[in-house]
This record gives C-alpha cells, sequence and structure tokens, in this order.
C-alpha cells in the first residue's frame, strides 16, 4: 500500500478526461475548476483512494509521470516536447550511468528528462548564459527531486564545455553552430551529438558546422505526432493539433 508524502507529486483524475499534477507542498491550497483541495490533506492519503474539493467533488489520487510533472512545471522558456524528448533520448543511447552535457538549460525540460534516464550514477552537465532562467530552473529540479543528478551553470556555452570524454552533447539555442566544434572536443570517441532547432535555415547552418567539425553518421530528422480522438465509435484524427516543434539533428563522433 503506497502512501502520499509531503513533496511527493500527484495526479488528481476527475473521470476520465480530466486530470490535474501537484506537488504536495504543505500549506497550499490547489485550485481546479471544480473547487479547491488544501495540500495538507493530501499527505498520508493512500494512492487510488480519493479526496474531495472544498464543494464535494471527488478526485482519485495517483501518482504523476515524468511528463506530467514536466507539463506542470512553470515554463519560462520554449522547450522540448515529450515527443522530442522520447526520439532525442533513444537515439542518444542515454542510460543509467551516462554523462551528458545540454544546453541552453531553458525551462529544463530536456535537462530533467536526461536526468531522470542518467541516474542513479549517472550526471547531466547543462549550461543557462541568462542567471534568472538558470535560478528559476535550478528551482524546477529541485521540485523535481533531480537535483542531484544535475550540474547546473550560468555561463555562456560558446566560452566551451568543462567536461571531457561524455557519452552525449543535446544542444536547444538559437545558434547551436557556434558549439559544434567545443561540442566534439568534449565527447569520447562514439559519442552522439543531438541538435533541436525550431527552422530550417538553422538545420542548414547546423548542418554545415558538424560536417566542418567531422562528425559523422550526420541526420536530420522531424518527428510527426498526431493525436486521435480515443473513442471506439468515433476514432479519427482530432480537428485541432500542434502542427511543428522542431527538427533534430544527429552527428556521431567516430
Ligand atoms: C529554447 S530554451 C531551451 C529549452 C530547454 N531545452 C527545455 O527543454 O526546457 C534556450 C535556452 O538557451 C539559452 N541560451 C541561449 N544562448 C546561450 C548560450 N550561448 N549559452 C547558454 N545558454 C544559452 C537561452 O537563455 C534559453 O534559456
Amino acid at each position: 500500500m503506497r502512501r502520499v508524502n509531503a513533496g511527493d507529486w500527484v495526479t488528481l483524475y476527475y473521470g476520465e478526461k480530466e486530470a490535474y499534477t501537484v506537488r504536495v507542498v504543505p500549506g497550499r491550497r490547489f485550485h481546479t475548476t471544480r473547487g479547491f483541495i488544501e495540500l495538507d490533506r493530501l499527505v498520508g492519503v493512500e494512492l487510488g483512494s480519493s479526496v474531495e474539493t472544498n464543494v464535494g467533488e471527488r478526485f482519485v489520487v495517483s501518482r504523476a509521470t515524468l511528463v506530467e510533472k514536466l507539463l506542470s512545471l512553470r515554463r519560462f522558456t520554449q522547450v522540448i516536447y515529450p515527443k522530442d524528448l522520447g526520439y532525442m533520448l533513444i537515439s542518444s543511447g542515454v542510460g543509467p550511468g551516462s554523462v551528458v552535457v545540454e544546453a541552453g538549460t531553458g525551462t529544463g525540460f530536456l535537462a530533467a528528462t536526461l536526468a531522470y534516464y542518467v541516474r542513479p550514477t549517472g550526471k547531466v552537465y547543462t549550461y543557462e548564459v541568462r542567471k534568472d532562467f538558470y535560478e528559476m530552473a535550478l528551482e524546477n529540479f529541485r521540485a523535481l527531486g533531480l537535483q542531484e543528478f544535475i550540474v547546473a551553470k550560468n555561463k555562456d556555452v560558446r566560452e566551451g564545455f568543462d567536461e571531457e570524454d561524455v557519452d552525449a552533447v543535446m544542444l536547444d539555442l538559437p545558434d547551436p553552430w557556434s558549439v559544434v566544434d567545443k561540442a566534439y572536443a568534449s565527447l569520447a570517441h562514439g559519442g552522439v551529438i543531438l541538435v533541436f532547432v525550431p527552422t530550417l535555415p538553422q538545420v542548414e547552418r547546423t548542418l554545415s558546422a558538424l560536417r566542418k567539425s567531422g562528425f559523422r553518421m550526420v541526420e536530420v530528422v522531424e518527428i510527426m505526432l498526431r493525436k486521435y480522438k480515443a473513442e471506439p465509435a468515433e476514432l479519427r484524427p482530432e480537428t485541432v493539433g500542434v502542427q511543428h516543434t522542431g527538427y533534430i539533428i544527429q552527428g556521431r563522433k567516430l
């Protein structure tokens, strides 16, 4: 039997379609469209049982997934969404024990995802040029309980990476081509670079830089995700959806 502890993340489900993910911070009140819940009341509650809002609506309390937690964080930059995170993760070969460098930190979606998967023995080194973003990202890492697997640096990555012999470098920057040679120097033999950019001109410049720096097995992909209406009698694509996120460019140091 699992119970909710202070500081845990939970997802509160109302029926099949409505859900809220929240970190159980004692003393706080959480508002839903069906009334509010004092978060103190969730501490000690058994997962799978239900809690009532102030207006008597009942929510089932469940554990939160990584994606639910990420999507509940405060966002202050563009972020990399799950469809692209998943591809980047699997094609990088990153797993428990890996050492990964990434920039810029931004809201921290990518850094947090990497940290989640390199646990318990790996490390993520992340660079952010803006002090305010660096500090807010640290807060997000602490809230997710992933801070011990992340070394965050308030530093312009164009000055270079401090780490050597790393398994992967991931870049989500406006001008990734300006650090591709530094990424090459930082990678171990066989290491993978993954670059995320939203526009094709950025892809072109990044490709040229990758070739110039000596990266091999270079690929460019765009991940298309089409959501369907999950109703057996109405099964069809959703009418509205996200049309574009970005391109993923990959290369290897061989
Ligand atoms: C799109 S955001 C990254 C979002 C992040 N990948 C995520 O999933 O949450 C880009 C970040 O790169 C930072 N940045 C831009 N140039 C940089 C540089 N030269 N060195 C370090 N960070 C930089 C920006 O301040 C911004 O926070």
